[in-house]
């Protein structure tokens, strides 16, 4: 039987990742975080000296690289080489090596199957930058979610203070801005939304009402 699969796309603070666990827990569905797998590739460059833009050094490192990921109570935990890295891929340093390593074509082909597998074993609701265009182009839904830039850098911004994180809100806003403009403008499976995706804008909206909003977008849909 054919799985169900959801796609959540759009840049960094948009809401997706929190949007997109509280849908799965609402309709059953298995959540991917597809950032968290890239980032796994970014510790390791990073804990290896190694430089996440040079294409030839990270591509003969993918040899060395075994990421698992577990769904542990509808939580996603990433394994690299056997030790859980959940934590340590949220660094605010890991998220521009993420954004470099995700640039390279290797590393995407790398992780293409893994995450299409968990789309051909469970009903998923996937979120990334590239899942409505690349890799479930047959999702039976997709949705692109954007906010301003600066709504989206105060939610990353209050995010990593909860966390302990010390980092000003203007040196996450200009962070954000060089990630976006480098997801977007990258040559494989660029940032931009599916032809066929519903564009939803959350500036200003509560989490709640982000919620409520897709919620309804996803059970019309999947009614159809
Ligand atoms: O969603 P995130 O901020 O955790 O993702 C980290 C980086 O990974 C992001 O800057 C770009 C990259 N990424 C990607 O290229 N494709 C995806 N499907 C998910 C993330």
């Amino acid at each position: 039987m054919n799985k169900a699969a959801i796609a959540i796309d759009g840049p960094s603070g948009a809401g997706k990742s929190t949007i997109s666990k509280l849908i799965a827990k609402a309709f059953g569905f298995t959540y991917v975080d597809t950032g968290a797998i890239y980032r796994t590739v970014g510790v390791y460059a990073y804990r290896n000296g190694i430089d996440p833009k040079n294409a030839v050094e990270v591509e003969r490192a993918l040899a060395d690289i075994n990421i698992e990921i577990k769904h542990e109570k509808a939580m996603q935990r990433l394994y690299l080489n056997g030790e859980d890295v959940t934590d340590a891929i949220r660094e605010h340093i890991i998220s521009q090596y993420a954004s470099d390593v995700s640039a390279i074509p290797a590393v995407r082909a790398f992780l293409l199957d893994m995450q299409r597998g968990f789309a051909l074993r469970d009903n998923v609701i996937m979120d990334g930058r590239d899942i409505g265009t690349v890799v479930l182009p047959d999702a039976k839904i997709k949705i692109f979610l954007t906010a301003t830039d600066e709504d989206r850098a105060r939610r990353r911004y209050e995010e990593l203070l909860l966390k302990g994180q010390d980092v000003s809100f203007e040196k996450v806003l200009a962070d954000m801005r060089l990630r976006d403009e480098q997801d977007s403008s990258r040559a494989v499976a660029p940032l931009v939304p599916a032809s066929d995706a519903i564009m939803v804008d959350t500036t200003g909206n509560t989490l709640e009402q982000s919620v409520e909003l897709l919620k309804e977008i996803i059970s019309a849909r999947l009614g159809e």
